[in-house]
């Protein structure tokens, strides 16, 4: 029963955003509704700022800031709330991919003058691949911005869902008066000087005739707009909404926390409790008594001179206990953890126990890789956990022979944290470093060196992307082998990778060989 009761209280998800749209700032307010924080400015940002490609000591502060600030807890009217943050810098956005793994919903923001940009579009793929639960929460409307009808059609067109919006604003930039609340039919008005609590909610209707005192001149253009709502948009059902096939879309002032109650009131409403995960065995369901989770992030520890890393449990099933022992899969070993450790806004602390949804601070000293399965005594293994397809890739030289080891050991463990990804040329066996963004190999440079006394230097490549390769038809893949000897190789856990090229090439080799599937994740 206690399990039960536990799991219906938790709500799991990430906010995710293009840079700058304002997700540090709505994370903040979030944290200031469930006083978790008092203040606001508490939640730094952890966005390496614009200029700072090749600035190591920004790389390592964003590193010491993201750590802890990569779950943040809070309690809001007797619901657990776990949101899982991402990085801010798209460079790191596989970061960002699989931390989507681990949640159960995810709200999007976007900033009303921009509309959809082309990280939030990304991310909204990872999203639908998952059927992930998503709201939308266009920000900044204190700012002139977009018509919220075309904003509403750019969202359905660009994100590639449909849309129901349950607040409606009132005007925007310096005439914006406040939001009406379609979810509740209840209106909320800006008050751009009460920048730390909500606004007043009045429980006034539409069809009031008091409702002038308060919206005036915008009376008329809300009914009419409301009008079309309802006669364009389809009613909110919950079931679409969970199904991730319809957004619920809010509007706001983040930085004004303006729009926030509505949207984390609705929220702790519709926003799905821990949901069945997919192993290769079997279903997991949250409510089996008996514990299973997987890991999604590994961070190494902000000390050189310390090789330990911290790794992020998700706990999908059962009850976690501190000092018990837990089967780690894929070494066959039996572990127990003394100081597992929970994240409560910028705070970490031991814990004794935890439930399905929450995340799970692990000590490592190097053992463990992202999509590690922890049981008690199953073999499982936990999928939809994938390596996406990188777009930049270098060969990885070592430049101190005398640290052949060394940085044989250091690219190991940066690629089982997942920092990048590794591949083995099949013609030459020379060891290609592919990235989603430029940073990751001054990243891998800068690390090596200074955690593992290692010493590389890259070389440049050409390819245009890496895909996984399968087919039925042996024939047709041997052909392909020998024909594209010189663009084979093999990826971490040894299966073939194409590297193409150009995008001719991959266009071609799609068209030549039709019984090939060419796989842009590594799950398929
Ligand atoms: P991010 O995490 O998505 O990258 O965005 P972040 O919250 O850091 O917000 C980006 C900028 O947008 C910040 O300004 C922030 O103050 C501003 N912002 C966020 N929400 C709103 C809003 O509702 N209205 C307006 N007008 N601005 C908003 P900055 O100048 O880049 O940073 P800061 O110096 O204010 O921290």
């Amino acid at each position: 029963m206690e399990l039960k009761q536990e799991i219906a209280r938790r709500r799991t998800f990430a906010i995710i955003s293009h840079p700058d749209a304002g997700k540090t700032t709505l994370t903040e307010k979030l944290l200031l509704f469930g006083g978790a924080i008092h203040v606001a400015g508490a939640v730094k940002s952890n966005k390496i700022k614009k200029g700072a490609t090749s600035d190591f000591m920004e790389i390592e502060r964003q590193r010491g800031i993201s750590v802890a600030t990569s779950v943040m807890g809070f309690e809001y009217k007797g619901l657990k709330i776990n949101i899982l943050d991402t990085p801010g810098h798209e460079d790191f956005a596989e970061d960002t991919y699989r931390t989507l793994t681990a949640v159960d919903s995810v709200i999007i923001v976007i900033d009303g003058a921009k509309g959809v940009e082309t990280q939030t579009r990304k991310l909204m793929e990872v999203c639908r691949m998952r059927n992930t639960p998503v709201m939308v929460f266009i920000n900044k409307l204190d700012r002139p911005g977009k018509d919220p009808f075309d904003l509403l059609d750019e969202i359905e067109a660009e994100l590639k869902i449909k849309v129901r919006p349950l607040a409606w604003p009132i005007s925007n930039g310096p005439s914006f008066k406040g939001v009406y609340n379609l979810y509740q039919d209840s209106l909320s008005l800006f008050l751009s000087d009460d920048r730390q609590t909500a606004s007043d909610t009045l429980d006034i209707k539409l069809d009031d005739p008091r409702i002038d005192e308060y919206i005036a001149p915008f009376t008329q253009q809300l009914r009419e707009d409301l009008e079309l709502v309802e006669g364009v948009y389809p009613p909110f059902e919950l079931e679409t909404y969970l199904n991730g096939e319809v957004a619920p879309v809010f509007f706001g002032s983040a930085l004004n926390n303006f729009g926030v109650r509505e949207l984390l009131d609705c929220f702790i409403q519709i926003a799905p409790s821990p949901r069945p995960s997919k192993t290769e065995q079997r279903i997991i369901d949250p409510q089996e008594p008996k514990l299973t989770g997987f890991i999604f992030k590994i961070h190494a520890n902000m000390d050189p001179n310390h090789r330990d890393r911290i790794a992020f449990l998700k706990i999908c099933s059962g009850k976690f206990e501190r000092n018990k022992n837990y089967l780690h899969v894929p070494s066959g070993k039996w572990m127990k953890f003394s100081s597992p450790t929970a994240f409560m806004a910028e705070k970490k602390s031991v814990i004794d126990e935890a439930y399905p949804g929450d995340i799970v601070g692990l000590h490592d000293t190097g053992t463990f890789k992202i999509g590690d399965t922890f049981t008690e005594g199953e073999q499982l293994r936990f999928v939809g956990i994938p390596s996406f397809s990188p777009e930049l890739f270098r060969y990885i030289e070592n430049a101190d022979p005398m640290k052949f080891k060394q940085l044989a050991k250091g690219i190991d463990q940066l690629m089982d944290e997942g920092v990048a990804q590794l591949f083995i040329h099949k013609m030459n066996g020379r060891k290609i470093i592919g990235t989603v963004g430029a940073l990751q190999f001054e990243v891998i440079q800068y690390r090596l060196e200074h955690e593992y006394g290692a010493k590389c230097r890259y070389e440049p490549i050409q390819i245009y992307k890496a895909c996984w390769i399968e087919s039925d038809n042996q024939e047709q893949l041997d052909d392909f082998r020998k024909r594209k000897y010189n663009n084979m190789a093999l990826d971490k856990r040894g299966r073939e990778v194409f590297l193409a090229d150009t995008s001719y090439a991959l266009s071609l080799a799609i068209e030549k060989f039709p019984d090939i599937h060419f796989h842009f994740t590594s799950e398929f």
